[in-house]
C-alpha cells in the first residue's frame, strides 16, 4: 500500500490546472450503457474510481478505450448483471441500475455495503425506480431490479430526511429517459453534478428540463444516440486547493480550469475566515492569498447551493490553526467525523458531538503517522500536513487516489516537499 511522506513548513506557490470532477463522470459513464452507439467524453480524471466504473462497463459488455482523458465507450452488447467482485468497490457502481434496467428491462447489483462517513442507505433509489414501473427483489445480497412491461413516467418526490439525493436523482433520471411518456423528479438533488449529467443525455437526444433545481422534467424517448461530451471540473478538488493555498501559500496560488458558480460555498467561508479569493472576468480562473489575521468561523453542510459536505473534512483541518473557535456541522453525514481523531493526534484540539465539531484553533500542529479512512478526510489529512512540524507519514494512500488525480505531482508543482512511498498490495 503506496504511503504519503509530506514535509511540513515549504511555502506554496504558483499555479495548477484543476482536474475534470470525479462526481460527474462517474454517473456520465454509467449513462453510456443507454444507447448501443459510441459516447466521447473528455477530461475524465484518472483516479481509481472512474477506473473502477470503467472495468463494472467493459464487465457488463461494453468496449472501453481509454487515452489521457478521454474515453470512448460502446455499449453494443451489454448484459444485465454488475459483478459483486467489482460493485463492492465503489458505492457509486449503484448508478449503473437506472441504465440497465431503461435500456434492458432489468438489473442485478449487488447492494453496496457500509462505509465509513456513514449509512448509505439506498431507498430513495428503489423508491424511484419502482415510482415508474420497476419491480424490486432482494437475493442473496443483490438487488434484481425488472420492468418486464417496461418504465411509465410519473411524479415522484425523492427527498430523503437528509435532503435529496444525488446519484438517487442520477438514476431516475437515467431510467426515465427512455420510459414512456413524462417523469417530473420532486425534491431533485441539483448539484453541478446532476447538471452536467442532465446535459450528458440531452446531447444524447434525451428531453430533461429543469436539471439544477428542485423539480426535474423528463419526457422519454424511444431511444438514445452516441454524442461527444467534456466533463465539468471538479470542485471539490478545486475547493481542496484553494484551503491548501489559505493555509500556505506564500503570497498567492492561482487555479485554473475551475467554474465561479460552482465555488460558492467555499468561497464564501475563505473569505469569511479572513482569506482573499478572487476570479478572473470569465470565472475560470482563481486566485487565493492568504488573510493577515484569519479567523475560526462556523460551517454546516447543506445540499448545493449550500456548503458541500464534501469540503467539510478539508475546512476542519484549516480550522485546526485558524486562530477562535469554528463550529463545523454535518448535517447530510453527521458520522462524518473520521479525520478528527487524526487531527487530534497531530496536536488539535477537537471535540465531535452529535454530527458538529468544535474546534479550537492552536498555533500549529505536529506530525505524526496517521491513517486515511476516506476520501476527503485523506485531503483532510493532506492540508494539515502542509503547516505541520515535521514529516506527516499518510497511510492508506488508495483512499485519495479514488478521487484526486496526481495530488502529489500537484502539490509539487506548487513547491511543497511531498514524496509517495510505493508499497506491497
Ligand atoms: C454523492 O453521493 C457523492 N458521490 C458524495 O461524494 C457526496 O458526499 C454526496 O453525494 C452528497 O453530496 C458521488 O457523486 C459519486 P446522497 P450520494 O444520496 O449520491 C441519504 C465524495 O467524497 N440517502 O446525495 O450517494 C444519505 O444517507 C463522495 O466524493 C438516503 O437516505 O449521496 C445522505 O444522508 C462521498 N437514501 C443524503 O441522503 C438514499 O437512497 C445524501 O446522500 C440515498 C441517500
Amino acid at each position: 500500500m503506496d504511503k504519503l511522506l509530506l514535509h511540513g513548513g515549504r511555502f506554496l506557490t504558483g499555479s495548477i490546472n484543476i482536474s475534470g470532477s470525479k462526481n460527474a463522470s462517474l454517473p456520465i459513464l454509467a449513462a453510456s450503457l443507454l444507447t448501443d452507439q459510441q459516447v466521447v467524453i473528455e477530461r475524465v480524471p484518472d483516479v481509481s474510481d472512474t477506473n473502477y466504473m470503467l472495468q463494472i462497463l467493459s464487465a457488463l459488455g461494453c468496449e472501453v478505450e481509454r487515452y489521457s482523458g478521454t474515453v470512448k465507450i460502446t455499449a453494443a452488447k451489454i448484459h444485465p448483471e454488475a459483478p459483486y467482485e467489482l460493485v463492492r468497490k465503489m458505492r457509486a457502481s449503484i448508478c449503473v441500475m437506472g441504465p440497465l434496467l431503461a435500456r434492458l428491462g432489468r438489473a442485478s447489483v449487488s447492494i453496496p455495503g457500509g462505509c465509513v462517513i456513514g449509512d448509505r442507505p439506498i431507498d430513495l433509489h428503489l423508491k424511484g425506480l419502482q415510482a415508474i414501473g420497476a419491480h424490486i427483489d432482494n437475493e442473496g445480497g443483490n438487488i434484481l431490479i425488472e420492468a418486464k412491461d417496461g418504465l411509465t413516467g410519473k411524479e415522484v418526490d425523492l427527498r430523503g430526511k437528509h435532503g435529496p439525493t444525488v446519484l438517487g436523482t442520477d438514476n431516475l433520471m437515467m431510467a426515465a429517459v427512455l420510459a414512456e411518456g413524462t417523469t417530473i423528479i420532486e425534491s431533485a438533488a441539483c448539484e453541478p453534478e446532476v447538471i452536467d449529467l442532465a446535459h450528458f443525455l440531452n446531447s444524447m437526444g434525451a428531453r430533461i428540463e429543469g436539471a439544477g433545481t428542485r423539480r426535474i422534467t423528463i419526457e422519454g424517448v424511444t431511444s438514445l444516440s452516441g454524442t461527444h461530451h467534456t466533463v465539468i471540473p471538479d470542485r471539490i478538488e478545486a475547493g481542496t486547493f484553494m484551503v491548501a493555498a489559505a493555509m500556505a501559500a506564500r503570497d498567492a496560488v492561482t487555479l485554473n480550469r475551475v467554474r465561479q458558480d460552482q465555488l460558492t460555498g467555499a468561497t464564501e467561508k475563505l473569505r469569511e475566515a479572513g482569506h482573499f479569493v478572487d476570479f478572473n472576468e470569465t470565472g475560470d480562473q482563481v486566485t487565493i492569498r492568504p488573510g493577515h489575521s484569519p479567523i475560526g468561523c462556523s460551517i454546516s453542510t447543506a445540499p448545493h447551493p449550500g456548503f458541500p459536505t464534501d469540503m467539510q473534512a478539508q475546512f476542519t483541518a484549516m480550522f485546526a490553526t485558524t486562530p477562535g473557535i469554528s463550529v463545523v456541522e454535518d448535517t447530510i453525514f453527521p458520522q462524518r467525523f473520521m479525520h478528527c481523531a487524526e487531527l487530534t493526534r497531530m496536536g488539535a484540539d477537537i471535540t465531535v458531538d452529535n454530527g458538529t465539531a468544535i474546534v479550537h484553533g492552536v498555533k500549529q500542529l505536529g506530525a505524526a503517522p496517521v491513517m486515511a479512512s476516506d476520501l476527503r478526510a485523506s485531503a483532510a489529512l493532506v492540508l494539515a500536513g502542509l503547516t505541520a512540524k515535521g514529516t506527516t507519514e499518510i497511510n492508506r494512500l488508495y483512499h485519495i487516489d479514488r478521487g484526486y488525480e496526481m495530488i502529489d505531482e500537484k502539490l509539487l508543482q506548487l513547491g511543497a516537499k511531498v514524496e509517495r512511498v510505493r508499497g506491497s498490495a
